[in-house]
């Protein structure tokens, strides 16, 4: 993949009619981003006031990036309620306006159109239920759902109480939700009995079941009825939601929350075995996803939204439920997948919901690709005025198949760089003003100071072009403030390579007119179909496997999902190595982790290339995992040189 770098850039100015309507245009933009870094206290002073403050902030801005003392403030003595500004704000102007239209799984099922009114009764009823249950302002909460409206209920009436919710993707196994839930102590865990699928369906409840196997008995379940089967029914433990909301009261209050207040933790991969709690707060991050929201994706008064991650994943936080409904938008939210019943669902969907803005992601683009452009045209695309995408670098291809077959050649595409740990996007274009390149996230967001870094010596390269590591030379309001229980953890990993930076993991390519192009991370994390997975974890799941003595994984490129996971496999002696325990590994990763893990290929390696201090060559297992033997470089620290010779021999069956 990643070949946009290398081809010469076409260039995409802004159409005219659409800078014009656009809320900025590229005056605009030059002018707001100069004055942004120029005094950033004044600039989002003024924008902090886009939300309504309980107690209005009068200090702005407080951050330190030096290691030992990192420390990240922003309007840190103002109090809100982030769910108010999500819901009750918008009740007097927009209470009958949508704010949810959910599109279920099967296209036979009748969409849901919630408007702010009911909205705001799902919620109270949702937060006097947690109440009831014991939950408590600071408190834990542990999502485990499928796309369905009770996500966005649940994040909101955890935000409404002031408690701080942990949304797991559905897709991840009951250890990975074990490990969750453990790891920040939650008092509940909301769950479904089954989530449906792309006509399949995972059972949420016995997954709930199995991960509270190993964690405290005083944790406790509400279970949503999401295909009202039978489940098992821990009496005393379990809480039947659709049961409770119908007594419950559907008014509740707004708990007075300091901005620094921590709003949600959202799990994510990293270079260690262990996924970390990003955490983010309450003020900054919803004053930054409201703007972003506004202004990357020129959203105006009455779009219908939609973003096409899940709940799971920051995308879906950001930019189904915390972006789009501070805006007052209706916000669309997807259950099902978009290759089931066929190739055309999500263009069925623009079209029956007349979807304005389509935010989306590169491995999608791709996996349609392949389907035939006819399962595009037709459908009645024309409520279309912008299209995105986030999750990866996206190659030229997809980039022209979005352009010309979605957007019919007119659309402007933004391409969004941005983190979990960012909470919202730093570099992307601006479709009113900024000139689009295929494969470039092209320019920073209002405020976001980006500096490539000279990997070697730490120094910052300031003439273009330009390669190196990306980092950030000073905060923004959405930046994540700790690592859930280890700051620790949370200053060594983004702050102490380079001394004074926020360090994204991303290279990157500057080019002559200062556009940034991602090249991939620099770390042992690897991007799977646009999700972070760490080689570590998947590494210590095969080593849990009672035949595996080492295990060492590198990503490499693969058509539809970006990277694919590559594993070498040394077993332990006298195991014999055939093609039924590929077959079981692949299936015991896929069971410890969760099926975005799954390895793709497994080879076996009767040993693994290491220097003579016993560090394992990663460099040398990519280059042999993407083909390319003919270029291994320095090989002279090997301590068993003849170990790379077998594994190239034996290169497990992709040519
Ligand atoms: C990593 C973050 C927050 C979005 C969803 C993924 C890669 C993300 C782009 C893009 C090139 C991108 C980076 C980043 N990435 N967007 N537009 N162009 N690369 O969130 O799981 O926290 O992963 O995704 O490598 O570091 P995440």
């Amino acid at each position: 993949m990643n070949t946009a770098a290398k081809t010469a850039a076409a260039v995409y100015p802004p159409r005219k009619e659409f800078a014009q309507t656009a809320h900025v245009d590229a005056d605009r933009y030059a002018e707001l981003y100069a004055a942004s870094v120029a005094d950033p206290e004044a600039f989002w002073r003024e924008e902090g006031k886009r939300i309504d403050w309980i107690r209005p902030y009068e200090t702005v801005k407080n951050t330190d990036f030096t290691l030992g003392q990192v420390s990240i403030r922003w309007f840190e003595d103002g109090t809100l309620n982030v769910c108010a500004n999500c819901v009750d704000r918008h009740l007097e102007t927009r209470g009958d306006r949508t704010a949810i239209i959910w599109e279920p799984d099967d296209p036979k099922d009748a969409p849901k159109h919630i408007s702010y009114r009911e909205l705001h009764g799902h919620v109270c009823r949702m937060a006097n239920i947690l109440e009831d249950m014991g939950v408590r302002k600071g408190d834990r909460v542990v999502i485990y759902l499928p796309m369905i409206p009770e996500a966005a209920y649940a994040m909101l009436a955890c935000a409404r109480i002031g408690a701080v919710h942990s949304v797991v993707f559905a897709g991840f196994s009951p250890d990975a939700l074990g490990a969750r839930i453990n790891g920040c102590d939650a008092k509940v865990v909301i769950t479904a009995d089954y989530a449906p699928r792309g006509g399949k369906k995972t059972a949420l409840k016995s997954n709930t079941d199995k991960a509270l196997l190993h964690a405290k008995d005083s944790v406790k379940v509400l279970m949503v009825r999401r295909t009202g089967e039978q489940t098992s029914w821990v009496q005393g433990r379990d809480h039947d939601y659709n049961e409770l909301a119908l007594e419950a009261d559907d008014v509740s209050g707004c708990v007075e929350m300091g901005a620094e207040d921590p709003l949600f933790i959202l799990y994510t991969s990293g270079s260690t075995g262990q996924p970390k709690g990003v955490v983010h707060t309450s003020g900054g991050y919803i004053v930054y996803t409201a703007m972003t929201h506004e202004y990357v994706f020129d959203y105006h008064e009455g779009d219908v939204f939609w973003c096409t991650a899940d709940v799971g994943w920051v995308t879906g936080h950001s930019y189904i439920v915390y972006g789009p409904l501070a805006n007052g938008a209706t916000t669309l939210m997807f259950e099902g997948v978009p290759t089931w019943p066929d190739a055309g669902r999500f263009w069925e969907v623009c079209a029956r919901h007349k979807v304005n803005q389509f935010y989306s992601a590169p491995t999608a683009i791709r996996a349609l690709i392949g389907q035939g452009t006819e399962w595009v045209e037709k459908h009645d695309l024309s409520s279309l005025k912008l299209l995105g995408t986030v999750g990866e670098p996206i190659n030229p291809e997809a980039w022209n198949w979005y352009n010309e077959v979605v957007g019919k050649g007119h659309l402007p595409i933004v391409d969004t760089w941005w983190q979990t740990e960012t909470g919202g996007h730093l570099l992307t274009p601006l479709p009113g003003a900024t000139p689009l390149k295929p494969g470039s996230a092209t320019k920073p967001f209002f405020g976001v100071q980006p500096v490539i870094l000279d990997p070697h010596t730490g120094e910052e390269i300031t003439t273009n072009p330009a390669e190196g590591v990306l980092c950030l030379k000073d905060s923004w309001p959405a930046q994540m403030r700790t690592v859930w229980g280890d700051h620790e953890r949370f200053e060594k990993t983004y702050f102490s390579d380079y001394k004074g930076y926020y360090f994204s993991g991303d290279g990157c390519r500057r080019d002559a007119d200062g556009d940034y192009w991602i090249t991939g991370r620099v770390d042992d994390v690897i991007n799977v179909s646009g999700h972070r997975m760490g080689t570590a974890e998947v590494e210590s799941a095969l080593v849990a496997h009672e035949t595996v003595a080492e295990a060492a994984v590198v990503g490499y490129p693969h058509e539809i999902k970006g990277q694919g996971i590559y594993c070498y496999v040394t077993l332990m002696n006298g195991v014999e190595p055939t093609d039924e325990l590929k077959a079981e590994l692949q299936k015991w990763v896929r069971t410890e982790i969760g099926p975005i893990a799954k390895p793709d290929v497994i080879q076996w390696a009767p040993g693994l290339p290491k220097t003579r201090s016993g560090k394992i060559m990663r460099r040398i297992l990519r280059k042999i995992a993407e083909n390319d033997t003919g270029s291994l470089g320095d090989t002279s620290t090997l301590a068993d040189p003849s170990v790379v010779d077998d594994l190239i021999a034996n290169r497990a069956g992709r040519e």
